[in-house]
This record gives C-alpha cells, sequence and structure tokens, in this order.
C-alpha cells in the first residue's frame, strides 16, 4: 500500500465496477455504499452463518449516511488481467464447491419477500432461494489456492441454483469465444472441460447439467441487457469498458460462439 491508499476515509479497495472509488478499507472493516436492499441482506448474511455458512464478510451495520459495514475478509482476491493461479483447475473446483456451500445454506434461509430484490441479474424464472448472481474473480476471496469467501452480495436475487452456476461459469471457465477470452484470462482455457470440472466441484445434478448451457446463454442475455442499461443511462466505467472491448460485436460473438458449442458443452457435462 502506497500512502496516497492510505487516506482518512481508510484504505481504497479496488476491484469492481458498480462501486469503483467508494470501498475503503479500516483495519477489520470494510465500509461501502449499502445496496438498497442492505436490511434484508444483512439479515439473511447473518441468517447463513447461523446455518454454518462461514465465507461471507459478516455485517456489522448501516451507517447514517447509507453506507454499510462489513468484516474484512484477508486473502488473495484475483484482478484482471486474471493471473494464473485464479484460473487453475483447482481454483475452478473450489469456487464450485464454495457456490454449493452457499446454496446449501441459502437454501434453509426464507428469502424476504417483500424486499426490492435487484432485478438486473435476476434469474427471470425466479424462485425461492437466494442467489449471488455475480461471482465473478473481483468476488471471490481466496485463502492458499482455495475460493475461501464470496463478497458483494449487491445482486443478490431470488433464483434457481442452476442460474447462479451459469453466471458463476461465465466468468471463470470463461465462457466465452476465443478472442474475447484473450483479452484478460490466461491462454488456453479449455471451455468444456473446465464448465464440467466447475459442474463436479459444485455436484450439479444430471437434469441441471442438460439444462446449463441453455441457462449460460439466457444468463449471457441478461449481462447484456445489464450493460446496456447501465450505457443508456450514461454511466462513464460501462461505457468505456464496452468500447474498450469492441462494443455490441463482442456480446454478438459471444452469444454467436455458445448457441454454436452448445451440444459440445452439454456433452463434456454429461460423459
Ligand atoms: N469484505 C471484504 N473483504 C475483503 N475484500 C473486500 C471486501 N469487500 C471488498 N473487498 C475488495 O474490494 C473490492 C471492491 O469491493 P466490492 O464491494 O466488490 O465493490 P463493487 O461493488 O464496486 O464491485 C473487491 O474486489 C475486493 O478486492
Ligand atoms: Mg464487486
Amino acid at each position: 500500500m502506497t500512502a496516497e491508499d492510505e487516506t482518512a476515509e481508510g484504505e481504497a479497495l479496488v476491484g469492481g465496477m458498480v462501486n469503483a472509488g467508494a470501498v475503503f478499507r479500516h483495519g477489520a472493516l470494510v465500509e461501502r455504499p449499502a445496496p438498497r436492499t442492505a436490511p434484508a441482506l444483512h439479515a439473511h448474511l447473518l441468517a447463513l452463518e447461523e446455518h454454518g455458512f462461514d465465507g461471507t464478510p459478516r455485517p456489522i451495520r448501516l451507517t447514517a449516511d447509507s453506507r454499510e459495514q462489513l468484516t474484512f475478509i484477508p486473502g488473495d482476491v484475483a484482478l484482471p488481467p486474471f493471473p494464473r493461479w485464479a484460473m487453475t483447475e483447482s481454483a475452478l473446483r473450489s469456487v464450485g464447491s464454495l457456490l454449493r456451500r452457499l446454496h446449501d445454506a441459502s437454501a434453509a434461509v426464507p428469502v424476504d419477500a417483500c424486499a426490492e430484490w435487484p432485478r438486473s441479474l435476476a434469474d427471470p424464472a425466479g424462485g425461492t432461494m437466494l442467489c449471488h448472481n455475480d461471482v465473478c474473480p473481483e468476488n471471490v476471496v481466496f485463502r492458499d489456492g482455495r475460493a475461501t469467501a464470496l463478497i458483494d452480495f449487491d445482486l443478490a436475487a431470488p433464483g434457481r441454483a442452476v442460474w447462479d452456476v451459469a453466471m458463476t461459469a461465465r466468468y471463470w471457465v470463461p465462457m466465452l469465444d476465443p478472442t474475447s477470452a484473450a483479452v484478460l484470462h490466461p491462454a488456453g482455457l479449455d471451455a468444456p472441460t473446465r464448465l464440467r470440472i466447475l459442474a463436479d466441484g459444485y455436484g450439479l445434478s444430471t437434469q441441471e447439467r442438460a439444462e446449463l448451457p441453455g441457462v449460460i446463454e439466457q444468463a449471457t442475455a441478461s449481462c447484456r441487457a445489464f450493460v446496456a442499461e447501465r450505457v443508456a443511462d450514461g454511466d462513464p466505467t460501462y461505457t468505456r469498458t464496452l468500447s474498450e472491448h469492441g462494443g455490441w460485436q463482442r456480446w454478438d460473438r459471444i452469444q454467436q460462439w455458445l448457441a454454436a458449442h452448445r451440444e459440445s458443452f452439454k456433452a463434456a457435462l454429461l460423459k
């Protein structure tokens, strides 16, 4: 950490896009803008802990100026361009198994039906279990090469477990055509093999394996719509990232690639 990073606000934490420049560490605590759902979300996170899940920050309090304080989780977070250690097969398997542990606990916690869960990356099919919806490398803390905690539940919303697995696959396999994958991921990652490893790490059922390639296509369409919404609202970070990464052509290419390889993904998942 340099002297510039440490201000009266604390140490600036980098990694996210939505709250870029607004997440700070003060010793054992992180302070960040509170999502609209924070009261329901904090109750949910505390209930997950009661159900034995230790892989999230513990919410401490909401401040008067609409920020939230959570525990800081020591470890390594992979930031783009993603380092090789974060893209090993054992790292991928551990992400699958951490997500499964989250879901097993989450399935036991009734979702707060009164909360206005964000719809932007939510499963259109809905559901009774709270999904994370944004398990990207920047939101996973590793220790000793294994995924140990999920952070940043801002986009959490009710959905099917397979939807969360699909979202996770998008980022961690990654489910991107080779040209798009080469931008931030190490070379030589074989998508069908890695999709299978993620599913095995999670312990995905046969029925969900058959559904997964189609759900990944649906989730990709939701992510594209999410970016389109941000760009239409004039969000400078999303607008710049879209143009740096090849504009809408990149999204067309990803969607075509997913459709063209649907059967090979299914075969790898079910063999
Ligand atoms: N509780 C936490 N424990 C450890 N690291 C954290 C925690 N919260 C945030 N970070 C770090 O700060 C970065 C940005 O925080 P995040 O809450 O994900 O912001 P954003 O909403 O912009 O994605 C993360 O990528 C991670 O590296
Ligand atoms: Mg984040």
